[in-house]
């Protein structure tokens, strides 16, 4: 049995003439927290989008858990046990928080098919205890998105991804909107993915993050993987000059 959870061949993503992803060769192992990094426009969402159904690729494969997949959108992404926060937020605005985490899997009260009744109770006692568990605190539960601050959707987004056992966990630019404190308490979830074993794909700016939280760092440049480094073999200083294309990594200087 293999232990490779996620693999991407030669994945592209065309818009128009514009190739934002260009011939992708990833692969993630189970228990494993990659970092990608690269400038602004390297194709770091585009590759997400790919993986998790949300746009549909040019080209290329994607293997999940043993099987090549094909998702029409996120919602059969997440059926199949991946968990992404993405950049621009996958909140439903005018539903309130437990609703948000129960977005596509909401607990039924009574099934009668289409005129279920939902458990809401169930949904927002569930939804404090999640909230618990990840330290993200939202004063008023009942509160719908639409009025909260960019850093408390932020963490409604991060709490739903840490509260269902997933195969693999996407988070893109998790902490660009929150504070401090807030930064310091998505970090904790993230170790805590980790001693509990879930794979994590983690797109960030933030060097000192990157170097505290994973195991290895994938650097894209437009379109394209330029690096792929273990963290205890590079620096700070290396992951830049791939960043920057200051450096090329032999491996990847080839077109191909
Ligand atoms: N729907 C779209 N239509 C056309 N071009 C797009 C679309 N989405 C993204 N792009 C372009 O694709 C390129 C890659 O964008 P992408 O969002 O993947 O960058 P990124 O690496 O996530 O950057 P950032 O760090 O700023 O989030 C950019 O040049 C962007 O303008
Ligand atoms: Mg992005």
């Amino acid at each position: 049995m293999s232990d490779v959870i996620l693999k991407t061949e030669g994945l592209t993503k065309y818009y128009g003439g514009l190739h934002a992803l260009d011939n992708a060769n990833f692969e993630l192992r189970s228990g494993e927290h990659v970092a990608i990094m690269g400038d602004n426009g390297a194709g770091k969402s585009t590759f997400v989008r790919q993986i998790t159904g949300v746009e549909q690729r040019t080209r290329g494969k994607i293997i999940f858990n043993g099987q090549e997949v094909h998702f029409k959108g996120p919602l059969e992404a997440r059926e199949a046990g991946i968990e992404t926060v993405f950049q621009n937020l996958a909140l439903a605005d005018d539903l309130d928080v437990p609703s948000n985490l129960f977005l596509g899997r909401e607990k039924i009260w009574l099934n009668l098919g289409p005129f279920s009744i939902l458990d809401f109770k169930g949904m927002k006692a569930a939804t404090e205890a999640a909230l618990k568990r990840t330290a993200v605190k939202i004063p008023n539960l009942a509160n719908t998105i639409r009025n909260m601050s960019g850093g408390q959707r932020q963490c409604v987004a991060i709490a739903r991804t840490a509260t269902f056992a997933s195969k693999l966990i996407i988070m893109d630019e998790p902490t660009a909107a929150l504070g401090v404190q807030e930064t310091a308490q998505v970090e904790n979830i993230i170790r805590t993915l980790k001693s509990n074993g879930e794979p994590v794909i983690l797109i960030s700016h933030n060097m000192r993050q990157v170097f505290d939280l994973v195991d290895r760092i994938v650097v894209f440049r437009r379109g394209r993987i330029v690096a792929n480094l273990k963290k205890s073999q590079t620096t700070g200083e290396e992951v830049v000059a791939y960043i920057t294309g200051a450096k090329t990594a032999p491996e990847f200087s080839d077109a191909a």
